[in-house]
């Protein structure tokens, strides 16, 4: 029996002290929240009444087809589709993402074993992380890197390797490198191009080498293909799967998101190698019952019937682009336009940055400017320097974000100008 004098007393301790929830290990290797700082202003500038233009988070704001949308309500009203549906998702689905792929990019898939439907493609990316990575196991990420691409390896008890992306030929050496050195070998690399934040490019002979030392390395691939439907400018990205032998050694993530609009209603894919699918339909299997049927077959319809919207909304982007990249440059930033994907990825001006870290100009364009902005560092280190602007607010809206970027530029340049004040003597 315990003794009343020694043994700890859950009774006694709940009696004198509040109750304290204590959170896994895990939950402590996240970092604080670097968009908590812009997040709270942004609303408490909103809830005082200024009309803040949010350039922060890539959250498409255009409608999806109504056709989409018709769908969608008429599917609600079907009985059968109110139960729990297949984790992996409708087969009819997956048929119409492989047709995709064959259509696209020339690439043949099983729907059966080499697709799975996820929940939006940060769920399945997330559980692809739980179902490959353990403790010990170390990923190589693109720098900067967008925070899934992060923590979902870490939350899955990884190690992560940020390799940079700005140079594609020194993201390869840097592979190889990281390969040669690291004991155990990497098992992972993580890569996303059209890559969010820093809007890089990639041909498929880039892909094809990524294979190559995939296969030289013996280390897995995860293509983060989030914006695979928003290019301009005849540029087509190219898809991981269609580089010869890709499905020998990864997968790819696909969205429904970003091309069609459909952000909130959380459809992706990951379609490729077998055995790393079976690994998530297994993950997932355990945690969700699958995706709402009536969205499914909303899915189905846009995969089937609106390509052509697809590429206007490209269009919608091609031109906010440009108002913003050639009003950003009319006040003196130099700014490579993107080809590809929501954002542009503007380097802050240097007499700004010998002044202040990008995080604090961010702050400031968004207290004097009403103008929000993500600050480059939060997405790592890498970041320092530069602010992604995403392309989510129409063409008028952009145009004023510039005046008003350029007007309270102005009015600081003016204040860091003048001469302090002469302390007054009495
Ligand atoms: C690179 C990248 N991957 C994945 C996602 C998440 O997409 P989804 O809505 O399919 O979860 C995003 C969304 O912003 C993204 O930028």
């Amino acid at each position: 029996m315990n003794d009343p004098n020694t043994s700890p007393s859950l009774a006694s301790d709940s009696d004198d002290e509040p109750f304290r929830v204590e959170y896994a290990a895990r939950v402590h290797r996240l970092p604080p929240y670097l968009f908590g700082r812009i997040n709270s202003m942004l609303y408490q500038k909103r809830r005082d009444g200024h009309d803040v233009i949010d350039l922060g988070m890539g959250n498409p704001s255009d409608p999806p087809e109504k056709i989409i949308m018709d769908k969608m309500s008429e599917a609600t009203y079907d009985e059968r589709n109110h139960g729990y549906s297949k984790s992996n998702g409708l087969l009819n689905l997956r048929r119409e993402l492989t047709s995709k792929y064959f259509r696209k990019y020339g690439v043949r898939l099983d729907p059966d074993t080499e697709a799975i439907v996820c929940l939006g493609s940060k769920e399945g990316f997330s559980h692809m992380c739980l179902a490959l990575m353990g403790p010990g196991d170390t990923a190589m990420i693109p720098a900067p890197y967008f925070p899934v691409h992060m923590y979902g390896v870490i939350l899955a008890a990884g190690n992560v390797v940020a390799l940079e992306v700005a140079d594609s030929e020194k993201f390869l050496s840097n592979i190889a490198y990281t390969c040669q050195h690291f004991y155990p070998r990497p098992k992972l690399l993580i890569i996303n191009y059209p890559h969010n934040p820093s809007a890089v490019t990639v041909e498929q002979d880039f892909l094809t080498e990524i294979v190559k030392l995939a296969k030289r390395y013996g280390f897995m691939v995860i293509s983060d293909f989030a914006y695979s439907d928003v290019a301009f400018d005849g540029y087509t990205p190219p898809s991981f799967l269609a580089s010869p032998g890709a499905i020998d050694v990864g997968v790819e993530f696909t969205t429904m998101s970003k091309g069609y609009n459909m952000a909130g209603w959380r459809v992706g894919f990951c379609a490729g190698n077998a055995d790393m699918i079976r690994g998530l339909a297994t993950i997932k299997g355990y945690y969700d019952y699958g995706m709402f049927q009536a969205v499914q077959i909303a899915a189905i319809v846009a995969l089937r019937d609106t390509e052509a919207a697809v590429e206007r909304q490209s269009e919608i982007y091609r031109g906010r682009r440009n108002i913003l990249v050639e009003g950003l440059r009319r006040i003196g930033w130099d700014i490579t336009p993107p080809r590809a994907g929501m954002f542009v990825w503007a380097k802050v001006p240097d007499r700004w940055l010998q002044r202040m870290n990008t995080l604090d100009f961010a702050m400031m364009l968004l207290e004097h400017g009403d103008v929000a902005v993500s600050p480059g560092t939060g997405f790592g280190p890498a970041g320092e320097g530069y602010l992604r602007m995403a392309l989510v607010e129409n063409e008028s809206r952009l145009r004023q974000s510039v005046r008003q970027i350029g007007r309270c530029l102005e009015r600081l340049e003016q204040d860091y100008a003048a001469p302090p004040k002469a302390m007054e003597t009495s």
